[in-house]
């Protein structure tokens, strides 16, 4: 049997999951493991590249993790970062293949650190968050992965970290890494319910995403509350947040729903609580099964995370096999005490 691609992604625990986090990356996540090997990381380091708490970063760490398995992530393809420190080892080597000038140019940087600017914090902005790109070059080349699924925010990143490989391969004269490619899937864009001319996010505040396992009640009220149209809307335009709505509902899967509803729209007949009933009953169902599934994982909280744990070991032996070879071509020590 031919061996299946290998397929690498990471998520930072910043919290709370929210839809558009599962819409837009992690449900992808858990279909390609029918496809392919997957190795997906928690990366801890990289959350400690913005001002963050380290009272909560651990238990930020686990309930992703717990998030990430209830959503159908199998454990035996998830690992911690911090597990694994071979990660910033490479990412250490990598710095040193990395031209500044390129590390430069990453927009990202520059957009997080003018922002930092903006609140008058410029200690905050550290030399972690210029070097973050090259850890996560690290990241996806120690598995030799071949494909990385990423939203569009990520391509310089992973440009860059295909530009890493080439010259770290030129250096050593082999073709020694593989070069990653992204994975762009078809993802619904979803919209804060507060204000849908703004990404779902958790930056934004508490009313700017609906979280995943939140409850009922908490789900109800933010779909009913949903801005829908603020009256500016041109005629036979869809405003942002009804187009929100439905794309929602499509995301959810209720395409009948949807479809009904759009022609509703259309013909000009469509009632706004209608289509919100139909949102939040699809929502609702989904975020059921999700809070299930993580209530009994959390009734085995201790099991779990032994679980996690040998799984990071796992995974870790293919890092240390990477590193190993990368500091046999690159003239670093090479001994195992
Ligand atoms: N930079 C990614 C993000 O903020 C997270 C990330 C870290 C990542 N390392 C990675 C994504 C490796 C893909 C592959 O979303």
């Amino acid at each position: 049997m031919e061996k299946r691609k290998n397929v690498l992604s990471c998520i930072q625990p910043t919290g709370d999951m929210h839809y558009g986090n599962y819409f837009g990356a992690v449900k992808n996540w858990v279909q390609l493991q029918e496809q392919y090997d997957c190795t997906y990381g928690v990366v801890d380091y990289h959350a400690m590249t913005m001002p963050y708490d380290p009272k909560k970063l651990r238990n930020n760490t686990w309930e992703l993790i717990f998030n990430l398995m209830a959503v159908g992530v199998k454990p035996e393809n998830l690992f911690i970062q911090s597990l694994v420190p071979e990660h910033s080892e490479l990412g250490w080597i990598f710095n040193c293949f990395t031209p500044f000038g390129l590390a430069s140019r990453m927009t990202q940087f520059k957009d997080k650190s003018a922002q930092n600017n903006e609140q008058g914090s410029d200690d905050s902005i550290s030399v972690g968050l210029f070097d973050y790109p090259i850890l996560q070059a690290a990241d996806i080349l120690i598995y030799n992965a071949d494909y990385v699924p990423v939203g569009k925010d990520q391509q310089q990143h992973l440009e860059l970290s295909r530009s890493i490989a080439k010259r770290f391969n030129n250096k050593v004269g082999k073709e020694y890494f593989v070069m990653p490619e992204a994975l762009y899937t078809d993802v619904p864009k979803l919209m804060s319910p507060a204000d849908p001319t703004k990404k779902m996010g958790k930056s934004l505040g508490v009313k700017h995403y609906i979280s995943l396992f939140a409850d009922d009640a908490r789900i109800k009220k933010q779909i009913k509350s949903a801005v829908t149209d603020t009256g500016d809307t041109p005629a036979g335009e869809i405003s942002p947040g009804i187009a929100n709505l439905f794309e929602l509902l499509k995301a959810c899967g209720k395409m009948e729903a949807h479809d009904s509803l759009m022609e509703d729209h259309l013909s000009g007949s469509l009632k706004y609580v209608d289509l919100k009933e139909a949102v939040a009953e699809a929502v609702l169902e989904l975020s059921t099964g999700f809070r299930a599934r993580k209530a009994e994982l959390q009734a085995n909280k201790k099991e779990i995370k032994s679980q996690i744990k040998a799984s990071s070991a796992e995974i870790r032996k293919k890092a240390q096999q990477t590193l190993k070879e990368v500091k046999e071509l690159t003239g670093l020590m090479n001994v195992r005490f």
